[in-house]
């Protein structure tokens, strides 16, 4: 077992259909050695428990994506709820605003996420946050409920990093720290504390470089490490040990 722990995948996608438990074997006999499964909606909240109980190194977050704001049912939400009480479920996720698609209408999408928020207030759990081209409305709840938990994917700028560590926040930092044409990401990875940084890939999405246009998996984090130690002037092994406490620390496990 390595020591990548990634903190925000997706191997409920069908993406990994045809091929998930040979992946997953694969990844956790050589260099991962924990994995966030996050929930989008129902059907992959409870196979992100699925796989949680299958698989000791993964952990899972359930919760309802802003892209499904508008189409869960309450009773949906309701069964999403109560996967919360289950063993090995450390957050809810992914959660949040994304006004790039706009898949649901905003005001669902805003609902939907204070709901949520609200939520993890109450019960005292972490959120995985997904804020895509939405920072105004996002930090207007983040900052109404200091919640614990990571904005993954971060896209904000240094401002906007240094907001979410002085709430206790955490930075989550996947492919696109690697792009090409990436400044903010940049900008961001050397600004932020390695403390408040934890790893992630959104797999099957977003490959960093070199592996652009192939399925992503998380032993791919290495690249986003490399690239995140030469940032910092770390070397990789402080860069991937630290994320994964943190990671750890976060979640409770
Ligand atoms: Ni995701």
């Amino acid at each position: 077992m390595g020591n990548i722990f990634d903190s925000h995948a997706h191997y409920d996608d069908e993406k990994f259909e045809t091929d998930r438990r040979e992946i997953l074997d694969g990844l956790f006999s050589d260099k991962v050695c924990g994995i966030i499964n996050c929930g989008c909606d129902l059907k992959s909240s409870l196979m992100s428990v699925e796989l949680a109980n299958e698989y000791e190194g993964i952990y899972a977050a359930v919760g309802v994506h802003p892209h499904e704001a508008e189409d869960v049912a309450d009773e949906d939400f309701s069964e999403i709820i109560k996967l919360l009480d289950k063993k090995k479920v450390v957050a809810i996720g992914e959660i949040g605003l994304d006004f790039h698609y706009d898949f649901s209408p905003r005001e669902k999408q805003i609902e939907m996420f204070e709901r949520q928020v609200k939520l993890s207030k109450e019960l005292d759990i972490p959120i995985i946050v997904h804020d895509r081209e939405a920072h105004e409305e996002t930090y207007k709840i983040l900052r109404k409920y200091q919640p614990k938990g990571v904005v993954h994917c971060f896209s904000g700028s240094v401002e906007l990093a240094k907001e979410t560590v002085k709430m206790g926040m955490y930075i989550g930092l996947g492919g696109a720290v690697t792009f090409k044409n990436a400044v903010k990401p940049v900008e961001v990875a050397a600004f932020t504390p390695m403390e408040k940084i934890l790893l992630e890939t959104d797999a099957p999405y977003m490959s960093p470089v070199p592996m652009r246009g192939k399925r992503c998996t998380s032993d791919m984090i290495e690249y986003t490490a490399l690239k995140i130690a030469e940032i910092k002037n770390l070397d990789y092994e402080t860069v991937v040990n630290t994320a994964c406490q943190n990671t750890k620390e976060l979640f409770g496990i």
